[in-house]
């Protein structure tokens, strides 16, 4: 499966959004994730499908992945595939009816994901991987960029590895960075999100190039 790179805009420079994203996907990046916060599901507040949309229209053509990290996710499944995203992903604890939301995302023409947090068991996936696209596991708890990455998520990632099928997206998300990607990579995932440790370089192409070199 092809390794992909997902931008994490959280920690791009939202004073100028649209260059700032042709940007970093002109270094070398595949796609871009859009983390969507309510204040609620987590303590911390970002953007609505507006922003997906404006991307989307101001020539984006790259796939963008939608991770909510909202309560409840139903209606901005439709409002996300309506403003252009090509996979949406939600946390199972954030939705009654997990089968649901899953069809609802199928249903609207969007690759569809799980995001489980740190301490959230693999279990969930076990009667829905028939309606995955990917897992999105996370390496850090759900709420802001620059956060240190957890080490136990490296034993989960195998694990996850195993048990899903080989067509299913194994994504990791939070505290991914130049030094430690390898690990990550090993460990078998292939879509590896990285907000912070690709905005805050200077260099987007340079910090690419190295992080696919590792990968
Ligand atoms: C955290 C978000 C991440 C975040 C990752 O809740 O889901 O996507 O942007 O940022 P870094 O790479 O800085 O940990
Ligand atoms: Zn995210």
């Amino acid at each position: 499966m092809k390794k992909l790179i997902s931008a994490s805009i959280l920690s791009a420079n939202f004073a100028k959004l649209g260059d700032d994203c042709k940007k970093v996907l002109a270094a070398g990046a595949d796609r871009l994730h859009l983390d969507i916060m309510d204040n609620h599901y987590v303590p911390n507040l970002t953007f609505g499908p507006m922003i997906c949309e404006a991307l989307k229209n101001n020539g984006i053509k790259a796939h963008l992945d939608v991770h909510l990290m909202t309560t409840p996710v139903d209606k901005l499944i439709k409002e996300f595939a309506k403003a252009g995203a090509t996979i949406i992903t939600f946390h199972p604890e954030a939705s009654h009816h997990i089968d649901r939301s899953l069809q609802l995302i199928k249903d609207a023409g969007c690759k569809a994901g799980l995001a489980l947090n740190p301490a959230t068991p693999l279990s969930y996936l076990e009667y829905v991987v028939d309606k995955l696209d990917e897992v999105l596991i996370m390496s850090v708890n759900p709420g802001f960029g620059g956060q240190k990455f957890i080490d136990s998520s490296l034993k989960k990632i195998q694990l996850a590895r195993k048990m899903l099928p080989k067509q299913v997206r194994l994504a990791v998300d939070g505290g991914i960075n130049v030094n430690n990607i390898q690990g990550v990579s090993e460990a078998g995932a292939d879509t590896f999100v990285i907000g912070s440790g690709i905005f805050k370089e200077a260099n987007y192409k340079k910090t690419i190039t190295a992080i696919r070199k590792k990968i």
